[in-house]
This record gives structure tokens, C-alpha cells and sequence, in this order.
């Protein structure tokens, strides 16, 4: 059984800490899904950690329901969570629900997420009375990385800490399951945390939400092109996979490999009348 929304209420209600992880292909997201954690969240991080984007505003839908698909096929214990792209939820509303209902119906998420507060908040509410549950996510929000003139911690002056706590007032009150908090002040997001009913999740935010999500190619060391402060490193990939594909590639050129147990076996009679 997936977790369900109702569940991640309760983690917030029992003041039971959660995580939430991204996985972008179905390999890694059975590891994640086995390992027991209730949340995955296809991010649109995605753009950046597997497709080589310098931000996540090139992203498109065809992406994200690709990978979206694949991790739901990898998984069957986790409420998998799909980022909605850039300007796929800004237009109409119209436009919203059909490209997340993409992301339920033919994808096969049980949830989406998109960005901003305040000004999604309608499209929030029409989102859930369609019955697409719906994650919040605001602070630094990667999609207007132009509008915020870079990759800042948010909410530090009295009004822009205002207009965060409005923000998420405003998701709450239209319906979202929970909201993620990025990058601000941990006594913001821990009062953001102890205002609102539904959980918060938190990257760059402290140990004061309730939830806590990472970038999964952060986690385990997979991707170095650029480390955030607030990355958790619990393994480094990237050191493993040089060393492993240095001695393959060294045992090639010498001829260690392949040896027979890589290899299959003909009766010697064959090859002899072959050769006649
Ligand atoms: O795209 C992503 O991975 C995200 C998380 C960092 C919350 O939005
Ligand atoms: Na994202």
C-alpha cells in the first residue's frame, strides 16, 4: 500500500519527522522505495542533475512524465509526487488541470507539485476539488531563479518573511497536503512550521519542519557540479563509479576481462567442424 496524504498528516500530527527523496528512473527508485522512504518526489531538479540544464526552466512535460512513469513503475509503497515544469500551471486554469491531470492519469503519480504561494493559490484550489493533491513549494523556488536574481536564502527581511508566511497561509487554505520550504532562515520555517496545520517540508530550512526532502544526486555524491550548502552527504557515488569503471576499462586493455565466468561455452566438436 502507497502512503497516502491522509498518512503524511498524521506524521505532522504525532510529531513523527518524514523523509521525502527524488528518484528520476525506475532502478533508483525501487532502491528508494524499498528503502522504506513514504515520499518520492519526481523533481524537476531533474533538468539539472540528469539532463544537464544549467536551471530547471527548460524542463518540459515529456520530460517529466517520462521519468515520472518510470519511477512510478519502480515503486509500490511510496506517494510519488510529480513537479509540475515551468509556465505549465501560470496560463489558465484550463491548462493547469489538464497537464496535471497528465501527470495522475497517464503518468500515474498520486500528487503534483508546483511553485509560488499567493498567486497559484486559485489553482491550487481547482486542483484539489478535481481531486489531484497538490504539494506546495515556496522560498527559493528554482523556476524564477531570473525573477530572484539567483540561488538566495529567502524570507529574511521582516516583509519578504511576511509575504513567506502569507504564502503558505494560502496554500494551506487551498487545499495543498503539505509545502515544501527551501532555503530560509530555520526559525522562519520553524514558525512557518508551528503557524500552519499541514506539514512542512523542508530543504535548506532547518530541523524545525516536519518533513525534510533532498535531491537524491546530492545525497549519494552523484552529481558535482555544483554542491548546495544544504546537501546531506551520505555516499560518494561519483568516487565509487570512477574507481569501477577505471578498472574495467584497465582490465580490458590487459585482457582481464572478460574471463569465462563472463563467458558462454560451444562444444570444441563444432568448432572443429567449422573450420573444415
Ligand atoms: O525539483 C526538486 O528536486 C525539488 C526539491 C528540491 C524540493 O523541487
Ligand atoms: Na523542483
Amino acid at each position: 500500500m502507497r502512503t497516502t496524504i491522509q498518512q503524511v498528516q498524521q506524521f505532522k500530527d504525532k510529531g513523527e519527522h518524514f523523509s521525502v527523496l527524488t528518484a528520476y528512473d525506475y532502478a533508483t527508485a525501487q532502491i528508494v522505495d524499498r528503502a522504506g522512504i513514504p515520499l518520492i518526489l519526481v523533481g524537476d531538479s531533474l533538468g539539472n542533475v540528469v539532463l544537464g540544464y544549467e536551471s530547471t526552466i527548460p524542463v518540459t512535460m515529456a520530460e517529466m512524465l517520462h521519468h515520472t512513469k518510470a519511477v512510478v513503475r519502480g515503486t509500490k509503497n511510496a506517494l510519488v509526487i510529480a513537479d509540475m515544469p515551468f509556465m505549465t500551471y501560470h496560463i489558465t486554469v484550463e491548462e493547469t488541470l489538464r497537464n496535471a491531470a497528465r501527470f495522475i492519469q497517464e503518468a500515474g503519480a498520486q500528487a503534483v507539485k508546483l511553485e509560488g504561494g499567493v498567486t497559484v493559490a486559485d489553482k491550487v484550489r481547482k486542483l484539489v476539488d478535481c481531486g489531484i493533491p497538490v504539494m506546495g513549494h515556496i522560498g527559493l523556488t528554482p523556476q524564477s531563479v531570473n525573477q530572484l536574481s539567483g540561488y538566495k536564502v529567502q524570507g529574511r527581511s521582516l516583509e519578504a518573511a511576511n509575504k513567506l508566511l502569507a504564502d503558505a497561509r494560502a496554500l494551506e487554505a487551498a487545499g495543498a497536503f503539505a509545502v515544501v520550504l527551501e532555503t530560509m532562515p530555520s526559525a522562519l520555517s520553524a514558525f512557518i512550521t508551528s503557524t500552519i496545520s499541514i506539514p512542512t517540508i523542508g530543504i535548506g530550512a532547518g530541523a524545525g519542519c516536519d518533513g525534510q526532502v533532498q535531491v537524491i544526486s546530492d545525497l549519494l555524491g552523484l552529481f558535482t557540479d555544483f554542491v548546495p550548502k544544504h546537501a546531506g552527504r551520505y555516499a560518494n557515488l561519483a568516487e565509487v563509479i570512477t574507481e569501477a569503471v577505471s578498472a574495467y576499462n584497465n582490465d580490458v586493455k590487459i585482457g582481464a576481462f572478460p574471463t569465462a565466468q563472463q563467458s558462454f561455452d560451444m562444444d570444441d566438436t563444432l568448432i572443429d567442424a567449422l573450420r573444415q
